[in-house]
């Protein structure tokens, strides 16, 4: 996108309205979109119209380069898919990190002279159930100016048989930009992006990773302590099933922090031990001198065997509770990505302990995670047209 379309569409909404906010003819305007610079003679005018639409632009602006506020971050983020943290390097997470404080600082309030992906269509595509991932995409794509599907699978065609593959090319014909998706088969997003001509985002696949939830607790996380280098964070629980805890322990490794796990030795897989974290089997042991503890929910859902003796005897020796925090002997904060089994994994006292729970404050992060990395994607695919 050239640099005077941005600041049309964007950030005065298109050309009639930057005609009327700037009292100058529309086919004038028309001619800087279409040539894609603006003469220096108005850039004044235009900077003083931009303050009652809240923007503040300077001279910076009006180079005749691609304007894009991740080049204001300083790294040419190109990334097409979110499949992996892998797929990132820590300048891609910086960037991510950076996109997401900005909407979080803009209070993730829509704003209707942010129209990033104006024009755009995203599609949720979740075979498994959701609360916090599929509507924060659906929200943060909102936000941003893009038009957003929800399908409803149960509505769908892959109720008669329909398979992953000829759902997700069929959807592609319709021309999306994103597609969002979560699957209970790992490695099902990565396939995907295979057939697809667009974006492919993983909101969770099967027990391999979600890299959107893990970029939304370290942006939590550095939110809170203004840090993440140095913390030492326990991920506790069933570290088995959980996608959630493989894509934090890379992003977590990346990003400096030291990482601990923590949970009985049938909900750790055999491969923890190469992942380069300290693994303890007891809360006490474990929760010594950390700063935060992430509660990870008993996935009972996809055990196959008895892995645990009972819930009760399950939040006995490894729910975190009252007693079971002050195991850390330092102000701890507590992380749960939900949804949280009350009683099982964590007690109420401390979900709901506002002065030591960052659980809502994840949540609220999440959306503007959201609104950055689908800003950021959505960048790249620019860049590259
Ligand atoms: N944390 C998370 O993925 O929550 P949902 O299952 O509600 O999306």
């Amino acid at each position: 996108m050239t640099y005077s379309k941005n600041i049309i569409d964007n950030i005065f909404g298109g050309i009639r309205p930057t005609s009327r906010a700037l009292g100058k003819a529309a086919t004038t305007i028309q001619g800087w979109y279409d040539s894609g610079t603006i003469p220096q003679k108005h850039w004044a005018d235009i900077i003083n119209a931009a303050k009652s639409f809240d923007h503040t632009l300077n001279s910076e602006d009006f180079f005749p380069k691609q304007l894009s506020r991740l080049e204001s971050f300083g790294y040419p983020f190109n990334k097409l898919h979110c499949l992996s943290i892998d797929d990132f390097n820590r300048p891609d997470i910086e960037t991510l990190l950076s996109l997401g404080a900005h909407y979080l600082d803009l209070n993730i309030q829509k704003n209707p002279n942010n129209r990033v992906l104006k024009g755009k269509t995203l599609i949720n595509l979740f075979f498994e159930n959701s609360t916090r991932t599929e509507k924060s995409f659906e929200l943060a794509g909102k936000r941003l100016g893009a038009d957003v599907i929800s399908m409803q699978i149960a509505n769908s065609s892959v109720n008669k048989g329909e398979t992953l593959m000829d759902t997700a090319v069929t959807l592609n014909a319709m021309n999306p930009d994103i597609i969002i998706v979560r699957h209970s088969a790992s490695g099902a997003p990565a396939l995907l992006s295979q057939k697809v001509s667009c974006s492919v985002i993983n909101a969770g696949d099967g027990i391999h990773e979600h890299p959107t939830q893990a970029l939304l607790d370290a942006l939590t996380i550095k939110s809170a302590f203004k840090k993440i280098s140095g913390l030492r964070v326990a991920i506790c629980g069933d570290i088995l099933h959980s996608r959630v805890a493989r894509s934090n322990v890379k992003l977590l490794n990346m990003l400096g922090a030291e990482v601990r796990l923590i949970g009985p030795k049938t909900l750790l897989p055999s491969e923890a031990e190469t992942w380069g974290v300290n693994i303890f089997n007891n809360m006490k042991d474990g929760l010594e001198d950390c700063d935060i503890i992430m509660m990870l929910r008993l996935q009972i859902e996809r055990m196959s065997d008895a892995l645990i003796p009972s819930k009760r005897e399950y939040f006995h020796f490894y729910g975190l509770d009252k007693e079971k925090i002050a195991y850390t002997k330092r102000r701890t904060l507590v992380m749960h990505p939900g949804p949280m089994n009350r009683g099982v994994e964590i007690s109420s006292e401390i979900a709901d302990d506002e002065k030591i729970s960052l659980i809502k404050k994840q949540v609220e992060t999440g959306v503007a995670m959201r609104m950055g990395i689908l800003h950021a994607l959505s960048n790249s695919q620019d860049s590259i047209k």
